[in-house]
């Protein structure tokens, strides 16, 4: 028996890994996040699976569901959305799991700043402009921040933030960061990226005087940074045509002369 924790994707239902879609086809219990885990992923469990919403739950709650499966030998697929290796509350489960003596394996899944990025169709890294994002998010109800982990600090490094679980202080992240990135930066947030109801708003960090409504307010990423939309930056030298390299040896004294091109 085996708990498979699964990355759920950001929303649209093909948006999962091929090995997720068969770990849940193949599990007799799916346990998933409900608040953002899209329900058409349930129609990939068998017939008869015992499905929970594991929204409404404790803890506590959750990980009676994974020891009674346990007790039976029947795998579970446990899934959360995106990816797992961020905000996804695995950690924690993952800990009972091994004091309780239960295995498990993780499998990836698409992370909501990769699908933002997607629906922006920009890629965050452009030479010459920011080579760093920094996934980020500001203090909330149930967690606060490390003391050093600030907007500010990480502004001044210039990176690409990817600002998580904060569409509803938009108005203080816009101002603790104009006076790092300017004025002139510019700014996406993006709602419910891949969902069939997906918003983008593009705009600079002077200029983004949107209003929120209420359905808005979660379930949106803001990313900040110099490369969004930017049109003048250095081309890549990997493929630059004198650029030197194991797949594509240039001139008379290669670097690497014994490796064939592909
Ligand atoms: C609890 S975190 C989950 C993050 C998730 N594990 C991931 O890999 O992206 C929830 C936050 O992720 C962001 N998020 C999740 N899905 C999103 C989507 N489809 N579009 C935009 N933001 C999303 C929002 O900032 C939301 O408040």
């Amino acid at each position: 028996m085996t708990v498979h924790f699964i990355g759920a994707g950001p929303g649209a239902a093909d948006l999962i890994t091929l090995r997720g879609r068969d770990l849940i086809a193949a599990c007799p219990v799916c346990l998933y996040a409900g608040s953002l885990v899209p329900a058409a992923l349930l129609a990939h469990c068998p017939p008869g699976a015992r499905i929970v919403n594991t929204a409404p739950l404790s803890l506590d709650q959750i990980i009676e569901e994974i020891a009674a499966a346990h007790a039976a030998g029947q795998d579970v697929a446990r899934l959360h959305s995106g990816d797992l290796s961020i905000w996804s509350a695995m950690g924690e489960q993952l800990r009972r799991m091994r004091a309780l003596g239960i295995p498990y394996d993780v499998t990836p899944g698409v992370p909501s700043f990769a699908a933002a990025a997607a629906a922006l169709g920009a890629e965050l890294t452009l030479p010459g402009a920011a080579q760093s994002v920094v996934l980020t998010r500001t203090s909330g109800r149930a967690s606060a921040m490390p003391e050093a982990e600030t907007l500010e600090n990480f502004a001044r490094t210039g990176a690409v933030l990817a600002i998580h679980l904060s569409v509803h202080v938009l108005e203080k992240v816009v101002a603790e960061l104009t006076p790092h990135y300017g004025a002139d930066c510019p700014v996406a947030v993006v709602w419910r990226a891949s969902w069939p109801d997906q918003r983008v708003v593009r705009a600079s960090l002077g200029t983004l005087h949107t209003t929120i409504g209420v359905e808005m307010e979660r379930t949106a990423l803001i990313l900040v940074g110099h490369t969004l939309g930017a049109e003048d930056f250095d081309e890549s030298r990997l493929y630059a045509g004198d650029y030197d390299r194991r797949y594509r040896p240039v001139g008379t004294a290669p670097r690497f002369p014994d490796t064939a091109p592909e």
